[in-house]
């Protein structure tokens, strides 16, 4: 029979580190006894999340498994990504029926802090600044969300030292951003990024969809099928994919579009007429009161 062992929920910093230095010798002593030593320093690999865990989140903890030696998954709503007037109040928070998940998933550690835990002045005083790109598209919808997401993603990284850190292809300007910061301030930290898991229909997995009702979700279906009409005339160019994407978008009056773009992946910016190789698209769209986005690679000719 297989007996699950739940993670342990780690609230405070300290105790976060020390576990995993103990964790780390731990590791080394059992590899000596397998005859195993030599393979270098165990390896942590941190899942950051929000929690309210779905199927996508979890196929981000089988990829850290298969990464790294200790996996650790960090559960925290925080507070300094949400602008006045968002759903920071009402975002979902289902701690024990993550835990459950993650003890399937084979996970020994949860970092859970509290807002005190994380931010003891009330609020960071000091900001990690997502620069110019992170007041564009979701920074435009949500002047300060990028800044606040860096900011704690750089805690985490400092308070769980991971030697990798593992993100989802959803939040694609999250994970520009991220791969910048880690560059810009030289970190050693290295992120790995797993493609968007979609519910069967399409609509990309969030946490975010468990507001929707079921007309809402059946007209939010149109964002990826937008995002498969555009993939599937890259062939003709930047332009040709617009429109296809729009075709199906537009066609769905609970579907309010914020903004459809195709981007240079390497600048983020919106691509020019002579662009051609790798682009990326990106929609977002509020569906009732839900923001939703997603995106898809393009090769452009
Ligand atoms: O993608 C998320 O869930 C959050 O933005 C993150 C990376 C956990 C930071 O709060």
């Amino acid at each position: 029979m297989n007996v699950l062992t739940k993670p342990e929920v780690i609230g405070s910093i300290e105790e976060m580190r020390s576990r995993l230095t103990d964790a780390r010798s731990r590791n080394v002593s059992e590899r000596v006894e397998r005859g195993e030593a030599g393979l270098g320093r165990p390896r942590i690999v941190l899942v950051p999340t929000m929690g309210a865990l779905h199927a996508g989140h979890l196929t981000l903890v089988r990829r850290a498994r298969s990464l790294g030696d200790i996996v650790v998954v960090s559960i925290f709503v925080n507070p300094l990504q949400f602008g006045v007037g968002e759903d920071l109040g009402s975002y979902p928070r289902t701690l024990e029926a993550d835990v459950a998940a993650l003890a399937v998933e084979g996970v020994p550690f949860v970092f859970a802090p509290t807002n005190q835990v994380m931010y003891p002045d009330g609020a960071a005083s000091t900001r990690v600044s997502a620069g110019s790109v992170g007041s564009l598209l979701e920074g435009a919808a949500r002047p300060g969300h990028f800044d606040g997401m860096l900011t704690v993603v750089a805690k985490l990284f400092n308070i769980v030292g991971p030697d990798v850190a593992v993100f989802g292809q959803k939040d694609a300007q999250q994970v520009f951003l991220i791969e910048r910061m880690l560059a810009d301030l030289d970190f050693r930290t290295r992120i790995e990024v797993v493609p968007i898991v979609r519910e069967d229909g399409g609509l990309a997995l969030s946490s975010r969809n468990r507001a929707l009702e079921p007309a809402q979700r059946a007209a939010a279906r149109a964002l990826s099928a937008g995002l498969e009409a555009a993939a599937s005339v890259a062939g003709q160019g930047a332009e040709a994919t617009l429109q296809a994407a729009h075709a199906w978008i537009d066609a769905q009056p609970l579907v309010k579009l914020d903004y459809l773009v195709v981007v240079d992946p390497l600048t983020f910016l919106p691509v020019g007429a002579l662009h051609h190789g790798p682009a990326r698209m990106l929609v977002a769209a509020l569906v009732g009161h839900t923001r939703l986005i997603d995106n898809v690679a393009l090769n452009l000719p």
